[in-house]
């Protein structure tokens, strides 16, 4: 029986082994994106400030006519996005022009806020249901796969840098984030 659950150690031990560093390898992915202006540029906090980063004006520029979201994070309290950002989906093929979805583009709740922060940071805030608007991994794969937000990431329109990979790939590895225990740099 010793000899059984030493055997057993010595198979099961490398494959745990092995989950957590591909666990680790998909967790460098999937901030690969997190963290690419494509996200991050609707990722912001309590500022309200959406970013214009990557888009022609610098790496590090918020959005231009001094637009806040404010509290709504819908622009409600000052001029509302869908003024320019028409909420209909669309191939946004004029350069500059304001992007359009098939949602109403709005900001993230502040718990979701990504600009600027670390691989760390963002890690611990996205695994637990606490820091990330309340999703388990199952509710984040789902949303990764149907947001017409996460679809825009990857497919800007033109003259816009996509983020890396499609919507498919980030969905796997957030699975394969999960099933490896959700690991981070951190812990
Ligand atoms: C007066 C028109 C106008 C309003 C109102 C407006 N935007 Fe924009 N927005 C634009 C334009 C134009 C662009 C495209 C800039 C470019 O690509 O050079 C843009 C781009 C963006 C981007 C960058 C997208 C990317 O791919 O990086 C974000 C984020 C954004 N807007 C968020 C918002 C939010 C949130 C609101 C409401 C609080 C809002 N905007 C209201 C005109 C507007
Ligand atoms: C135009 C703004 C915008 C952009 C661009 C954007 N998001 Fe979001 N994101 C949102 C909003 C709004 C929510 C809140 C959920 C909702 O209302 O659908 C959200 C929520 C999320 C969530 C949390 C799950 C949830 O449903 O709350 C994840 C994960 C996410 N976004 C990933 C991304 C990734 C990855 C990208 C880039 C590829 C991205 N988002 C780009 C606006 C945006």
């Amino acid at each position: 029986m010793k000899r059984l659950a030493l055997l057993l150690a010595c198979v099961t031990a490398p494959v745990a082994a092995q989950a957590q560093d591909s666990g680790a390898a998909a967790w460098d992915r999937i901030y690969a994106v997190a963290s690419h202006p494509r996200c991050t540029n609707c990722h912001v906090g309590a500022s309200g400030r959406p970013a214009w980063d990557d888009l022609g004006y610098g790496a590090s520029r918020l959005h231009g006519m001094n637009i806040v979201a404010g509290e709504s994070r819908i622009g409600a309290e000052s001029i509302p996005c869908r003024a320019c950002h028409i909420g209909a989906a669309g191939d946004n093929a004029v350069p500059h022009a304001a992007p359009q979805i098939d949602d109403a583009w709005r900001l993230p709740p502040v718990d979701l806020a990504w600009r600027g922060k670390s691989s760390a940071e963002v890690c611990a805030q996205l695994r637990n249901p606490e820091t990330n608007d309340g999703f388990d991994m199952a509710e984040l794969i789902e949303h990764v796969s149907t947001s017409a937000f996460v679809n825009y990431g990857f497919t800007p329109g033109v003259g816009r840098n996509p983020a890396p990979g499609s919507a498919v790939d980030l969905a796997r590895d957030i699975e394969i984030w999960a099933a490896a225990g959700s690991p981070c740099t951190s812990d």
